[in-house]
C-alpha cells in the first residue's frame, strides 16, 4: 500500500515489524476469547502510547551519575493531556496513565449509526486549559473517519492547533486516513497497522471486528 502521502502517518510497523505481526494476529484472529483480546491489545496500546511521546518537544538537561561523570540529557518540555473517544478509547486510557502519572484526562463520548454509521456527539468534557497543552487523542479505530473529524473539531474549537494534537490509533483503513489528513494536513496518526478496505458496513477489512465490543466483551 503506498503511504507516501501521508507525511504526519507514523506506523509501529516501522519500529516493531515482527512484534506488531504477532500481536497483530492474536488480536485479529476471531477466536481469540475476551482475555487474550485485552491482553494482548493493551501491550499493542502502551507501545502505541511510547512512540506517540516521542513528539513531543524537549530541552537539554544534565545530570551527574554515581560515577561523577556528566551525562547531556533531555527533558520533557510542554504539558500533555488526553482525550478519549468513548467507548472505545476508554481503553487507552490506562496506558497513558500508567506512564504519564496524573495526566488529565478529557472525554468525548461519539457512537456511530449502526446503520448508516453516521457519528453522534453526546457529550464531552475537556481540561479548561486543553489550548496550552498537547493532546494524545485516544480512539483505536479510524474506519470512516466520521467520529474522530468531529473530535478534532471538537478540539480545535477550544483553541488546541492541529500540530499539537497527536491521534493514538491501533488500526486505520485508507480511507479514513485520506480524509482525515486532507481536513487537518497538520494532525500526526500513530498507528499499528493500515487496511485497504470497509465493508459495506463500515467496517475495516480484514480489521478485527468492532473493537469495543471485543475488549468490553458486548459481542451480540
Ligand atoms: C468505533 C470506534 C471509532 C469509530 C470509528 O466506535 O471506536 O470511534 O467507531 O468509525 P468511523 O471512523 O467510521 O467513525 P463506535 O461508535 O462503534 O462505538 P464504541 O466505541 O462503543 O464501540
Ligand atoms: N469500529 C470498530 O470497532 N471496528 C470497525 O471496523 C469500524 C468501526
Amino acid at each position: 500500500m503506498d503511504l507516501s502521502g501521508f507525511p504526519n502517518l507514523h506506523l509501529l510497523t516501522d519500529i516493531f515489524p515482527n512484534q506488531v505481526k504477532g500481536l497483530m494476529t492474536i488480536i485479529r484472529d476471531r477466536e481469540t476469547d475476551r482475555d487474550r483480546f485485552i491482553f494482548y491489545a493493551d501491550r499493542l496500546i502502551r507501545l502505541l502510547v511510547e512512540r506517540s511521546l516521542e513528539f513531543l518537544p524537549v530541552a537539554p538537561e544534565s545530570v551527574v551519575t554515581p560515577t561523577d561523570a556528566t551525562y547531556a540529557g533531555a527533558r520533557f518540555l510542554g504539558q500533555i493531556c488526553a482525550v478519549s473517544v468513548l467507548r472505545a478509547g476508554e481503553s487507552m486510557e490506562m496506558a497513558v496513565r500508567d506512564v504519564c502519572g496524573k495526566v488529565r484526562l478529557g472525554k468525548i463520548l461519539i457512537q456511530r449509526d449502526e446503520e448508516t454509521a453516521e457519528p453522534h456527539l453526546y457529550y464531552s468534557k475537556l481540561p479548561p486549559d486543553i489550548s496550552d497543552r498537547w493532546v494524545l487523542l485516544l480512539d483505536p479505530m479510524l474506519a470512516t473517519g466520521g467520529s474522530i473529524i468531529k473530535a478534532i473539531e471538537i478540539i480545535k474549537e477550544k483553541g488546541v492547533p492541529e500540530e499539537r494534537i497527536i491521534f493514538v490509533n491501533l488500526v486505520s483503513a485508507l480511507f479514513g486516513l485520506s480524509r482525515v489528513f486532507s481536513r487537518f494536513p497538520q494532525i500526526r496518526i500513530v498507528t499499528a497497522e493500515v487496511d485497504p478496505e470497509l465493508n459495506d458496513r463500515c467496517y475495516i477489512v480484514p480489521g478485527l471486528g468492532d473493537f469495543g465490543d471485543r475488549y468490553f466483551g458486548t459481542e451480540r
